[in-house]
């Protein structure tokens, strides 16, 4: 795709996938432009969508995006429709009054692990966008990974399994404490998840979202998602995609009253058989982008066709964060 404000920029640390450069990266066209911003977005806004919606992930460097409102007023300026953050499970805040939070502010120690946003849920978005305010010290990229090629690499590896995670979907199983539990990296309390004080109310919601659940000793609820699809199709490309948290859930979702190897269930109850998964993990690992950030970059993800993952670090690092929906 070409355009005619934005020149692309290659990085040794770029990946392919079936559209050519993952993630796209784009720079002003005439470097001496200082007014560059957001009309330039404006400009070429559906070419940029189309370039989106075939790559999955695009980042554009030095490209007059400055602060929390340019962000906004980009993702304004192109139409992408917000879509408030309701029911994730990070911890974040608020930056600008309509669209901008921050990036799960999880320790910087720790990994997140692959996952497409809120993809555990009935409505994950279709957009997630991420800006750089403070670069971090050392670490922290932002890894990006075509969740199509994650399913073309899972069926070569044991294509029994990747037709079940198709036919079957999945369920995702998780216990909650009563008060948030700041030593876990998934120890949002139920109260805080749900947005709710008692126990009524958060089977109101649970019962909403079509989940089912079993009320513990201490107030702590085992949560059981509905049967949700593990495999989807992307029409653009034609191809299928590992649009899930199964590897979030399989990896991540351990503490003390959690084991990530029991979160995901196929639908025949059964569990992922471990070897062949970790057989999976390793092999994606080869697959990933990690491109470091720098001041002012912006990147834009195709929620349906790639997962994300942030690296640890040391040192500031502040990362806003919007998602938003597809909006025909
Ligand atoms: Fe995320």
């Amino acid at each position: 795709m070409m355009t005619t404000l934005f020149k692309e920029e290659s990085h040794a640390a770029q990946g392919r996938n079936g559209a050519g450069a993952f993630p796209k990266i784009y720079v002003p066209n005439d470097a001496a432009d200082v007014g560059f911003g957001v009309e330039h977005f404006l400009a070429q806004g559906p070419a940029l969508k189309l370039a989106l919606r075939q790559h999955g992930a695009l980042l554009f460097r030095g490209c007059g995006v400055n602060s929390a409102d340019d962000f906004e007023g980009v993702l304004d300026a192109v139409s992408f429709e917000n879509m408030p953050y309701v029911g994730g499970a990070a911890p974040r805040r608020q930056i600008t009054h309509r669209r901008i939070m921050t990036a799960n502010e999880s320790p910087p120690d720790e990994k997140i692990p692959l996952h497409h946003e809120m993809a555990q849920t009935s409505h994950p978005p279709d957009y997630i966008f991420f800006y750089c305010d403070t670069a971090p010290t050392l670490g922290g990229a932002t890894t990006v990974f075509d969740s199509r090629e994650a399913f073309d690499l899972l069926k070569s590896i044991d294509a029994a399994l990747a037709t079940q995670l198709e036919v079957e979907g999945v369920r995702y199983t998780r216990v909650m404490p009563a008060e948030t539990d700041p030593g876990s990296p998934i120890g949002r309390s139920w109260r805080e998840t749900f947005q709710v004080e008692t126990k009524a109310d958060a089977e109101r919601v649970m019962q909403d979202q079509g989940m089912r659940w079993q009320w513990l000793a201490g107030d702590e609820v085992r949560t059981e998602s509905p049967l949700l699809p593990a495999v989807r199709h992307d029409p653009v490309s034609g191809r299928k995609t590992f649009f899930n948290s199964v590897i979030a859930a399989f990896t991540g979702w351990n503490d003390t009253r959690n084991v990530g190897h029991r979160a995901v269930q196929l639908g025949s109850g059964a569990y992922l058989p471990s070897a062949v998964f970790e057989q999976f993990l390793a092999s994606a690992a080869a697959l990933v982008v990690n491109i470091p950030w720098q001041i002012g970059d912006m990147l834009w993800l195709d929620n349906r066709l790639v997962m994300h993952a942030r690296q640890p670090f040391e040192g500031p690092r502040q990362i806003y964060t919007a998602i938003a929906i597809e909006s025909e």
